[in-house]
């Protein structure tokens, strides 16, 4: 039995000391979800697990050596954790990350004072921030607006497979070209003037160094043009389109993109309260701003 139980803990040792070899930053853990993966239990129960099958070690190393690959802990599991939900992820739509749950917990924050809220999800990819706030907000009613096929599928099933699909709709629309957008929200029987408007859109500057895992997602999810802003710039007009008076929004950016993003928030002429925020390693990633009830002009 001792022995047995050793398995385990020695093969996550090995595949640690494998991960770490290949600069995966979170080697430990990521060695550990992958023997929760492959034995098919959560991770609170690892400390007890103590045995696993000739058949489950092959596979263990293969996933491994995988993972030394770089290719994402998330495509190998075929999930991400993002605030309350386990969502499908692999080829053609982007990873959710942990910091995008910043704007989560906003968004969650400001609509629940609102008896029926209505939300848009701008470049909604796997649907986290959209399936998110259906999940945590039960009276909200919330439009994914997202342009590729490959996404639209995935963010169709986990909103299915959440549980939300009475409350949260999926919408193919590219968020850069104004019409296109009001016109398919419309056409998904968008009942009202949004409340919130949240977007996690593709950010970062072309020729940015980034890690290995990031070639596994889109380009055209992560990468926003020369500056960063060939997506961002052209959403704002829609945001001030789509928010009632009042109503808030708030997008997440590059960490070098901040002025930007709060001056073009301004150039549009709609927007007041437009303010930055730092993500939890003090790096500026977010602009909120609130709609005008009139047009306030440039600044
Ligand atoms: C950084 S990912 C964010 C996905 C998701 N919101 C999240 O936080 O995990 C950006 C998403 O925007 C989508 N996208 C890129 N350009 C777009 C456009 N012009 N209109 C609508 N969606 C777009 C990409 O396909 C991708 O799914």
């Amino acid at each position: 039995m001792t022995a047995r139980r050793a398995r385990v803990s020695d093969e996550i040792a090995d595949a640690t000391r494998q991960l770490d070899d290949a600069g995966v930053a979170s080697a430990r853990a990521d060695a550990e979800w992958l023997m929760c993966h492959v034995l098919g239990i959560d991770r609170g129960r690892l400390l007890i697990a103590d045995d696993m099958s000739d058949a489950a070690v092959v596979r263990y190393r293969d996933l491994v050596a995988e993972r030394a690959r770089r290719i994402p802990l998330q495509h190998l599991t075929g999930t991400a954790a993002f605030g309350p939900l386990d969502l499908s992820v692999g080829p053609g739509v982007f990873v959710p990350r942990p910091e995008t749950e910043w704007l989560l917990e906003w968004a969650v924050s400001r609509l629940s004072q609102i008896a029926e809220p209505v939300v848009v999800d701008l470049c909604s990819g796997s649907g986290a921030l959209a399936i998110g706030i259906a999940a945590l907000v039960p009276a909200a009613r919330v439009y994914a607006v997202e342009k590729s096929s490959d996404a639209w599928e995935w963010l169709s099933c986990n909103i299915f497979d959440c549980g939300v699909q009475e409350r949260c709709i999926a919408v193919r629309a590219d968020v850069t070209i104004t019409g296109n957008t009001l016109a398919a929200l419309e056409r998904a029987g968008m009942p009202a003037p949004a409340d919130v408007v949240v977007s996690n859109p593709p950010y970062v500057p072309e020729g940015t160094g980034t890690a290995p895992e990031v070639d596994w997602d889109p380009h055209t999810a992560v990468f926003g043009g020369d500056d960063g802003m060939s997506v961002i710039t052209p959403m704002l007009e829609v945001v001030g389109r789509l928010l009632r008076p009042g109503g808030r929004a708030g997008i997440e950016h590059d960490e070098t993109t901040s002025a930007k993003v709060i001056a073009a928030a301004r150039a549009t002429g709609v927007f007041t309260e437009i303010n930055g925020y730092d993500d939890l390693t003090g790096r500026p990633r977010f602009v909120t701003m609130e709609r005008a009830a009139t047009d306030v002009g440039v600044s």
